[in-house]
């Protein structure tokens, strides 16, 4: 029989936390505190104890995080910022945006984050930092990346975008490098109702610096030229009723994973997401790989299953990057890589008999080959 599995389901999602989603949210509307305000000031509280971390500075999406922190960081026109050749534009565009220049490494062929060993090889006197991305929520391999900043004196940015609380070597992914960037797109793992995002760090200075500069520079009293970059008060109530259930949703999202796994295992050529020794993931995607990619995933439309690229090409073989004059050869991982990834639905609700519904008809797919 055939079944509709989402690739996420928010619908869902939302109804089960009602009525807290409604209360919280007219609770906003009643205090007219639409942007900023004391829910999101209680929520950077919150976020940062979660994590460990002296200072989250909330902001309107994840993009303007990493901007921000750019910023903060010093960036002058000309120095080059390394990150992952295959992860979502953001994380580059934003590098161009505070007036540096982007230098992408290849990525690890099985993990799919960033190569420590080419991020090497790719530092000049010129390199000012890492972007270091937590790909689809495995973390990647920070030790080697903090010994190249320590040893090359460059800052290191996570973008945790999709890791919210992923761990690496038993300590939360966002507590490693001179700060973090997260996104509270709706889709993410934690994700509020519009977009909003932030960043964390232990650093005063940063906190100050991007504080001032993400609200104009000082309200009232304007030190520095800023930015308007300000969560809305009613993502900050969304967030906070939602925190207190990441975990528990984090825990759903490995058991569907760990479903995936145990079933997909020797069906066809496919290969199942690896996870590096002292990493965990928290599967914002569930990334499969097969050389028969596209026949599968037309097999999985037609069986109601949504499926998505993520992301259908590296960074520098789109045209936004045509002017670096990269050859596939330059990323070899990322570019074999690009062909034969597939995100298969996953999300904290997803339920049993969809997973076996989906592995029942990737199974099929190759019994009918
Ligand atoms: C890896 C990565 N970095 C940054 C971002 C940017 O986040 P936002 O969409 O909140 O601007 C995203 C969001 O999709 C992402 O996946």
């Amino acid at each position: 029989m055939k079944m509709r599995v989402p690739f996420n389901d928010l619908k869902l999602h939302h109804e089960l936390l009602q009525p807290a989603l409604r209360d919280s949210i007219e609770a906003a509307i009643s205090s007219s505190a639409f942007i900023r305000g004391p829910e999101v000031d209680a929520f950077e509280k919150e976020f940062a104890g979660l994590l460990g971390v002296k200072h989250c500075v909330s902001c309107a999406n994840g993009t303007d995080a990493l901007y921000i922190c750019m910023r903060g960081l010093g960036l002058q026109p000309g120095d080059e910022v390394i990150t992952t050749a295959h992860t979502w534009i953001a994380s580059s565009e934003t590098i161009t945006q505070a007036g540096g220049r982007v230098v992408f490494a290849d990525t690890d062929f099985t993990t799919f984050t960033i190569d420590p060993q080419d991020v090497a090889r790719k530092i000049t006197a010129r390199t000012k930092g890492i972007i270091a991305v937590h790909l689809y929520g495995q973390a990647c391999d920070l030790a080697p990346l903090l010994e190249l900043a320590r040893k090359h004196k460059l800052w290191l940015i996570e973008d945790c975008a999709q890791s919210h609380l992923a761990t690496y070597r038993g300590q939360m992914v966002g507590t490693f490098g001179d700060a973090a960037t997260f996104s509270f797109y709706p889709g993410k793992n934690l994700g509020a109702m519009g977009d909003a995002g932030a960043l964390v760090t232990n650093r005063d200075d940063l906190a100050e610096w991007s504080t001032l500069f993400a609200r104009h520079g000082g309200k009232g009293d304007h030190k520095i030229e800023g930015i308007n970059s300000r969560m809305d008060g009613i993502q900050g109530s969304v967030l906070r009723v939602k925190l207190p259930h990441l975990q528990r949703w984090t825990e759903a999202r490995r058991k569907a994973a760990a479903y995936y796994d145990a079933r997909l295992a020797g069906i066809g050529d496919i290969v199942t997401p690896a996870i590096a020794p002292g990493r965990d993931h928290v599967y914002h995607l569930y990334v499969i790989r097969t050389a028969r990619r596209d026949g599968l995933r037309q097999h999985l439309t037609a069986s109601g299953i949504e499926t998505v690229l993520n992301y259908p090409k590296a960074l520098p073989f789109y045209a936004a990057y045509a002017h670096l004059g990269h050859k596939p050869a330059d990323f070899p991982n990322a570019y074999a890589n690009q062909g034969t990834i597939l995100s298969l639905p996953i999300y904290p609700e997803i339920t049993e008999a969809q997973l076996d519904y989906v592995v029942r008809s990737v199974a099929q797919f190759f019994a009918q080959a």
